[in-house]
């Protein structure tokens, strides 16, 4: 597996492949690689002729310094899962790479990232996700780019993004990839210690339960939130938020109809947990 750490080198590399004709699949991610992130990798590389994967923790989108401080690092590790994973480059650069003395260029996307995740870590988090994104995108130049949809509103945020700016990618989303009990996989579960690891899990069971109220042909929207919010302080754990909205613009949705995503964030213990459902409602 190569790996590349300037933009510059990137970009040679990807010339260099397009010149050869072959396509390229791109996942770009901040490392501590779980099981989510190979799958993603594993589809990128059955996909596509080359596939590569980003390994940068951004900086500017952590709202919450200690949250940075602890984000798990191991290149070494990561390195070998990914070439397992079928990945044949790794694009790792440096903080000073990505933003050099003097970078003043950011890109915000008003709406979508105003609202859960942005209204709760702050008007940085999607900007700096954005920003970050744009640069990689405009160093890998793939055909295709690969996202998870445990992040459904980093999806929602980079596909407004990628329309309104003109990137020629195609964005694929795959399924969150669950632990045995339903635990979404995050780089973060590796914190969760003792009693955090099963009171996590209150996420998931307000999640079912609202999925629930939905099946048994509720469709207004306060009814299901109030059966997810039920289900998670009988587990002991009261959300950030557990809220129903349009997948596309976040917006509340009250009556549910359609494409319908159920989305919550919670924090247990020491970690801050997000997952989501979608759902289609009729
Ligand atoms: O989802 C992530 O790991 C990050 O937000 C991303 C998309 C790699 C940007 O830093």
């Amino acid at each position: 597996m190569q790996i590349f750490r300037t933009p510059r080198e990137m970009q040679d590399f990807v010339r260099e492949s397009r010149r050869a004709g072959k396509t390229i699949g791109f996942v770009p991610t901040m490392g501590a690689f779980h099981a989510g992130h190979l799958s993603l990798m594993r589809r990128a590389a059955s996909e596509n002729d080359v596939a590569v994967v980003s390994l940068f923790v951004n900086p500017t989108q952590f709202n919450e310094a200690a949250d940075l401080a602890a984000y798990p690092r191991d290149e070494a590790a990561d390195a070998r899962l990914a070439e397992s994973a079928g990945i044949q480059v790794m694009y790792a650069p440096d903080a000073s790479a990505m933003y050099p003395p003097g970078f003043a260029t950011t890109v915000s996307v008003a709406g979508v990232s105003e609202v859960l995740e942005g209204a709760t870590r702050g008007p940085g988090h999607f900007q700096g996700v954005a920003t970050v994104v744009a640069k990689l995108l405009n160093a890998v130049a793939c055909d295709r780019v690969y996202l998870g949809q445990k992040d459904a509103q980093q999806v929602a945020v980079l596909h407004r993004m990628i329309r309104d700016l003109d990137f020629d990618v195609d964005v694929v989303v795959c399924a969150t990839v669950r632990e045995p009990d339903g635990l979404a996989m995050s780089s973060r579960n590796a914190r969760l210690r003792g009693d955090d690891r099963t009171r996590a899990l209150a996420l998931r069971h307000g999640l079912d339960a609202a999925l629930g109220e939905i099946a048994r042909g509720e469709r207004a929207m306060e009814r299901v939130q109030m059966a997810g919010l039920r289900a998670m302080h009988e587990k002991g754990v009261d959300p950030e938020y557990f809220a129903i909205v349009d997948p596309t613009s976040f917006m509340p949705l009250a009556r549910l109809n359609g494409d319908v995503l159920i989305a919550v964030a919670a924090r247990v213990g020491p970690v801050r947990l997000i997952d989501n459902e979608l759902v289609h409602v009729s």
